[in-house]
């Protein structure tokens, strides 16, 4: 059954920010799409219940064969691919002695080279739209003073230099890229790899003093997931309570 919505994808969208930006992207009346390692059963029922198509797709964004099942599905199920959200990520914390060969490549295989495969996947259709939004999830700890995460910050790095890259390739077509870097956060993933007291201590040199939680990204992806943000492409935004400043 096709309608005449946008459709969004969103990759790990189980939990945590992917799971808000499933949602709130629903509620502005778009199907989504929400990839994850497993069955996002409680995302796509909270987009249903905004009265829009929500599917899962059980992929690992890090594996190649991933663009090939996004573009199938997008192809029979909806025809469109409007916007895309590179959410998924890990960010272990781990001392650099402690980060082996294999750890360094999962960190940047999931968190960079999963946004690529995911481009690829989308591209085609969002070209013959001449239409298209993608976002890409950073991080602000690129600009911070935080121990054991050398890994996460080059693959977060690697992040906004693909973003600048692409927004150049695809700008043509009237697609955007580009990149939203949150704090240190209480989402699922937050609480199992920085201690909750951390993220209150983290918050008191933020402008806005308290922890950050999943829904504080949701209106910068939005704007940016939006037809109004259409001259702005290549740029990073740290929604961050102010903390990070460039
Ligand atoms: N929470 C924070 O403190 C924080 C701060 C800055 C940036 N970020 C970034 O925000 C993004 C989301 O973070 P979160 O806190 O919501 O994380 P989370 O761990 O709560 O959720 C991440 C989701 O991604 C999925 N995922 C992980 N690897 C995957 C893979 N290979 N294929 C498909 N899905 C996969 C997980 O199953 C999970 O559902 C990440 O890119 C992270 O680096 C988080």
């Amino acid at each position: 059954m096709t309608d005449n919505r946008k459709v969004a994808v969103v990759t790990g969208a189980a939990q945590g920010f992917g799971r808000a930006i499933s949602v709130a992207l629903a509620r502005s009346g778009l199907n989504v799409v929400a990839v994850d390692l497993s069955e996002a059963g409680e995302t796509v029922a909270a987009v249903e219940k905004e009265g829009v198509r929500g599917v899962s797709l059980v992929a690992d964004v890090s594996d190649p064969a991933s663009t090939e099942s996004l573009s199938a599905l997008l192809s029979s199920q909806f025809g469109r691919c409007d916007i895309l959200v590179n959410n998924a990520g890990i960010y272990p914390n781990v001392p650099f002695d402690e980060v082996d060969y294999a750890l360094w490549r999962r960190v940047h295989a999931i968190n960079l080279d999963s946004q690529f495969l995911m481009v690829k996947g989308v591209l085609p259709l969002m070209k013959s739209g001449g239409y298209g939004r993608i976002v890409n999830i950073t991080s602000n700890s690129i600009g911070l003073v935080i121990p054991g995460l050398a890994h996460y910050m080059s693959s977060k790095m690697g992040v906004i230099g693909f973003t600048r890259g692409l927004a150049n390739d695809v700008a043509e077509f009237g697609i955007t890229v580009n990149a939203v870097g949150p704090t240190a956060s209480k989402t699922p993933g937050g609480l199992a790899n920085i201690d909750a007291e951390h993220i209150d201590a983290l918050a008191q040199s933020q402008a806005i003093k308290r922890a950050g939680t999943a829904e504080d990204v949701v209106g910068t992806v939005l704007f940016l997931a939006g037809e109004s943000s259409g001259w702005v492409t290549g740029q990073t935004i740290m929604a961050d309570g102010g903390l990070y400043r460039s």
